[in-house]
């Protein structure tokens, strides 16, 4: 017999939305680590009309995203949450669609898209280095909004293959507009509110970007979308227009707020743990200043503290589902239409799971500690299953190749007091633009 989920007090749950909306976003772990001691691993919130019910741990993770039998829609809660912004983006569809259209989708995101990426990584990259550090001999460098823009301004040239001039600029403004309108809580088509403003900016994007389709068909071009139009199936079946469209809008988003999220987090562990610092710089030192895809592996400071960082810091807190058939985890019923809620940030910080879960601590990850090792899903940052993260691989690459650059170049420092204030949802981010000092390396 099933037990029935404990539940969250009808009055705790108003109070929450109503008056701590806010502070939640601020810090959402701690609000979690509460429920999960006061209700156990599974507690729900039930409002009559609306039922939430949050699993804590590995073995929840695996049984909602790998979802074998299959029970979960990840449809259904993202287009609540971005339906009406980034329709039939590819996490926004589901069972065989879904499948099918992630086939297709992996055809620009394979090893020799990816070197070719590598290549206008570096040179961009380098540019904006040098744009940075003139600024820098001026004042504090903001890393987020550097970080922001450049990662747009890489996605225009990457994703779309245009270059740097008025209209990129103008896509970017735009593309700013459509993320705050999908994270939006007033979501009325009122002019002048930023849903609107999204709105707006979504038919400028499907404007842009449909002009520039026909081209990209006829061409051989290396960027996204002209592998978009390309891509096929063994079949021989391709994206219609309309399809393809989607897909980049989509694909634009899922990949720089993300992306600048772990940036900030990154330069700030770097910032405070100088060791750190000192150790990813002498790999990267041994390598030339261009990094490409294949050498990825050989900065393995880098990339344990790349880890660690989406392990306290996972740009996704949470990841939700909603349940189309009822079903049983860990002696709980779960009843058909609920929308269940895991949490990378929470099983990031099982003491369970983890030794000294607070501590940024990257040789947890080293081969002879192989903390990550010890489930399959306690380190899920680009979540796990069927909608595991297309553009893991191209993120791994941006991060490092910046990382990479930016310590050959630069001493990276914070005041010693200095404490990153981060705003953990819907995307973690830094409070305070996360100024810090470069220091140009002689
Ligand atoms: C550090 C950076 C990133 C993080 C932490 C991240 C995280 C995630 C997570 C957690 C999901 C799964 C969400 C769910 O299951 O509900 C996801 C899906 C996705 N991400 Fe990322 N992401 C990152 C960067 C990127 C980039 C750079 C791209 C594209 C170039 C991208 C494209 C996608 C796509 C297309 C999906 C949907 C996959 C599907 O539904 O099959 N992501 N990402």
């Amino acid at each position: 017999m099933a037990s029935a989920i404990p539940r969250v007090g009808l009055l705790d749950v108003l109070r929450r939305v109503i008056l701590e909306g806010d502070r939640e976003r601020i810090d959402m772990l701690s609000r979690l680590a509460q429920l999960h001691d006061d209700h156990g691993p599974v507690f729900q919130q039930d409002l009559g009309f609306f039922k939430m019910i949050n699993l804590a741990g590995p073995e929840a993770n695996r049984f909602v995203l790998l979802d074998q039998s299959p029970i979960f829609s990840a449809r259904k809660p993202w287009m609540q949450i971005m339906g009406r912004i980034f329709p039939n983006g590819l996490l926004l569809l589901d069972g065989a669609v879904h499948k099918h259209h992630r086939k297709i989708m992996h055809m620009p995101f394979k090893r020799p898209a990816l070197r070719a990426y590598a290549e206008r990584m570096n040179t961009m990259i380098d540019e904006r280095l040098s744009v940075w550090e003139a600024g820098a001999a001026t004042g504090p460098f903001l890393a987020f909004p550097a970080y922001k823009e450049l990662t747009l301004d890489m996605a225009a040239a990457i994703f779309v293959g245009v270059d740097l001039g008025e209209s990129t600029r103008k896509m970017n403004r735009v593309f700013e507009d459509l993320v705050a309108a999908s994270m939006s809580r007033v979501r009325l088509p009122i002019p002048g509110l930023e849903f609107q403003r999204g709105l707006e900016g979504r038919k400028f994007m499907l404007r842009f970007l449909g002009d520039l389709i026909p081209k990209k068909r006829a061409s051989d071009g290396s960027d996204m979308l002209t592998r978009l139009c390309h891509a096929e199936t063994e079949d021989g079946e391709r994206f219609s227009d309309q399809e393809i469209l989607d897909h980049m809008i989509f694909l634009m988003m899922a990949a720089h707020d993300t992306t600048t999220s772990t940036l900030c987090s990154m330069t700030y562990e770097l910032a405070k743990n100088e060791g750190w610092q000192e150790r990813a710089r002498e790999e990267s030192r041994a390598l030339g200043d261009d990094l490409g895809f294949d050498e990825l592996d050989r900065l393995e400071s880098l990339g344990w503290i790349m880890k660690e960082t989406l392990r306290r810091y996972p740009p996704l807190p949470v990841i939700p589902r909603v349940a189309d058939q009822s079903c049983e985890f860990d002696g709980y019923e779960i009843p058909r239409g609920a929308m269940v809620v895991i949490s990378p940030i929470y099983t990031h910080h099982m003491d369970r799971w983890w030794d000294d879960p607070w501590r940024f601590d990257p040789a947890r990850f080293s081969p002879e500690r192989g903390e990550d090792q010890r489930h399959s899903h306690s380190w899920i940052p680009f979540g796990g299953g069927p909608h595991m993260c297309l553009g893991l691989r191209f993120a791994e690459l941006q991060v490092k190749v910046m990382m990479h650059r930016l310590l050959r170049r630069f001493r990276v420092r914070v005041p010693d007091d200095y404490e990153m204030p981060v705003q953990q949802a819907p995307i973690s981010k830094p409070l305070d633009g996360l100024p810090v000092r470069l220091e140009a390396i002689a």
